[in-house]
């Protein structure tokens, strides 16, 4: 019998890094190995206890029908009450932000319309913008004064006709940069002057450091507001990865034309998951106070640990949860070095090249895990990159 033949839509699609080092790793446990992970971005603190009662509550309750596709009403106030944006029209819940990446892309892209992606950045937008019929146009950042800087200049010259989106996360995944007012004023004109549509991922806009402010371009101006698509998402902030509930906010008819994707496809996260992730909003925040103040402490021992040594330094990150080594000086592509490690220093890491080119010569270390993996991964990897 003839195999079945997946579409040529389904074939562009790739696994992401993440997903595709799992697979190694399963395999090496299988055989016995002994691996200490500082891959993944998945907070390794509980659910706040709140957010579970409430969720416990509402099943208790019978909120378990076929949610708003919109979002629960509650949810979208709760929001709105956060972004200012009107819950009846500029605001959906999604499954996640995962969905809300997919579905911005689907309701904003043409077959052939360009998406801006600096580089590196996270590697789970490729697909989707391949799925909506997108063309990815990479703009390189580089490493100055010890930060990943996305040049204005280069921006600009990446822009084409066809160029219709600009996606940007801040703070930034996998470089830790957090965009600042300026920088962002200045990719905002290009934007509003390209008449690009901006979407904004900020799912680590709760996770920042020594001072650094989480700016997002919506704020900056009422233009700049008219052409950004904000995304966020429980996720990190709460730790709710599992629960895969997020929202978008953007200007009503975009939201209009997301809300169709969407009730072609999820529906929505479920109706007590949407009545926790409203007691995450509206609850006690102080969780997300302490949070902070961990990752803060496991940043620190990063920096600490990995300060300077065979060449290698490390790139304190203002944001999120992930460090980038600049591992240049050991002048070896960066996933021979993560291979090595992973089969020579029992340490899972994820190589600088697997966000794009221009993240070559880095490894991303992740410290949303803490404790003894984060001092044991450390450990494993300074021995095994010496
Ligand atoms: C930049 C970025 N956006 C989106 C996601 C996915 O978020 P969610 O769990 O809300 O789907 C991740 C997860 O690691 C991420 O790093």
């Amino acid at each position: 019998m003839p195999a079945l033949v997946s579409s040529r839509r389904a074939a562009e699609l790739k696994p992401t890094a993440v997903n595709s080092i799992l697979a190694e790793v399963r395999k090496l446990r299988a055989q016995g190995a002994n691996l200490v992970s500082l891959m993944r971005g998945e907070p390794d603190f509980r659910t706040p206890a709140n957010i579970i009662e409430a969720a416990n509550r509402a099943l208790g309750e019978g909120r378990t029908g076929y949610p708003d596709n919109r979002g629960e009403p509650a949810l979208r106030e709760a929001v709105a009450s956060r972004t200012g944006y009107d819950p009846s029209s500029e605001i959906l819940i999604t499954t996640g932000a995962t969905f809300g990446i997919y579905a911005a892309l689907m309701a904003l892209i043409d077959a052939g319309d360009e998406v801006l992606l600096p580089d590196p950045i996270y590697d789970a937008y490729q697909s989707p913008i391949r799925l909506a019929g997108g063309v990815i146009r990479c703009v390189p950042s580089s490493i100055a004064q010890d930060r990943f800087r996305l040049d204005p200049d280069e921006l600009e010259a990446a822009c084409t006709p066809r160029t219709k989106v600009l996606l940007l996360n801040t703070p930034w995944n996998p470089t830790g940069a957090v965009l600042t007012r300026q920088e962002l004023e200045a990719i905002g004109g290009i934007v509003c002057r390209r008449k690009l549509a901006l979407l904004s991922d900020e799912i680590y806009e709760s996770i920042v450091y020594n001072g650094h402010r989480h700016v997002s371009p919506a704020a900056l101006s009422p233009e700049l507001r008219a052409r950004t698509i904000v995304l966020n998402s429980f996720s990190k902030t709460y730790a709710m990865t599992g629960w895969r509930v997020g929202y978008c906010c953007a200007p009503a008819a975009i939201t209009q034309a997301m809300f169709l994707v969407l009730q072609q496809s999820s529906r929505g996260p479920a109706t007590f998951v949407q009545d926790a992730a409203a007691e995450a909003l509206r609850g006690p925040q102080d969780c997300v106070e302490q949070m902070r103040l961990e990752y803060a402490r496991r940043r620190a021992a990063v920096c600490e640990r990995l300060a300077a040594f065979n060449g290698c330094r490390v790139i304190a990150p203002e944001g999120g949860f992930f460090a980038m080594l600049d591992i240049r000086a050991l002048g070896r592509p960066s996933n021979d070095v993560r291979r090595h490690l992973l089969e020579h220093a029992g340490v899972v890491v994820v190589h600088g090249a697997a966000y794009g080119p221009a993240g070559e010569g880095t490894l991303r270390v992740s410290f949303a895990s803490g404790g003894d993996t984060l001092a044991q991964g450390l450990e494993r990897l300074r021995r095994g990159l010496e």
